[in-house]
């Protein structure tokens, strides 16, 4: 399974968007085919903001192909991608890498870096992206981990000293500081539980 939440804060940029007032993405007789298998024939789907939208299907049914046609990764053989309204086959590389860093992303096994404290790994993609003083970045890096209800004590612990289920609400704080228009992530890695 895989979730696609849109988050109700926005930012929207001129440059990247035609409407302003049309859904985040919208799939529009989306077709994807690898040689002679079909793997997504005519998808139509629209995501609003705010909206959570859960996909399920057996293993090998075209999940992944979906969530990486939506970041560009895979190119359709038919139909359009939208993103607020404009088609993403129109994007340049420059502007497809904008439109990334406002989609979050969690991966399956939360990929922290373990050398690196919680705190500093929460701020890893602050650090890349974003110009905030260090104080900022840190009440920015202590509310992503109130957030997905860690206490501010594992700031300066290090992944190893973390059960799984903390590791994995650390991997979705880390994406939650970059204030992403749209996360995706695997509905099996949801965060409800500290238990494996
Ligand atoms: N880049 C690719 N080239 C060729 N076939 C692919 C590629 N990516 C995925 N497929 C095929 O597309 C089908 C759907 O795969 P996938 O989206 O990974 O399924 P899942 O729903 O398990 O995420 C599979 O049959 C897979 O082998
Ligand atoms: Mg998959």
């Amino acid at each position: 399974m895989m979730t696609v939440e849109t988050m109700e804060q926005l930012r929207t940029s001129e440059q990247l968007t035609a409407n302003p007032d049309a859904p985040l993405m919208q799939l529009k007789e989306l077709h994807v085919e690898f040689g002679k298998q079909h793997v997504l024939r005519d998808i139509n789907l629209s995501f609003k903001s705010g909206q959570t939208i859960v996909v399920i299907g057996e293993s090998g049914c075209g999940k992944t192909v979906m969530l990486k046609s939506i970041i560009g990764l895979i190119k359709p053989t038919r139909g359009e991608i939208l993103y607020r309204g404009r088609d993403l086959a129109t994007f340049n590389e420059r502007e497809m890498t904008e439109l990334r860093t406002r989609f979050g992303f969690v991966f399956q096994q939360a990929a922290l870096f373990d050398s690196l404290t919680i705190g500093q790994n929460v701020a890893f993609p602050l650090k890349q992206h974003r110009a905030m003083s260090d104080e900022e970045m840190d009440q920015t890096v202590r509310q992503a981990l109130f957030d997905v209800g860690l206490p501010e004590s594992v700031i300066y612990k290090r992944p190893a000293e973390l059960s799984g289920g903390m590791r994995k609400r650390v991997g979705l704080a880390r994406a939650l500081v970059m204030d992403p228009e749209l996360m995706l992530r695997r509905a099996d890695d949801r965060v409800g539980s500290d238990h494996e």
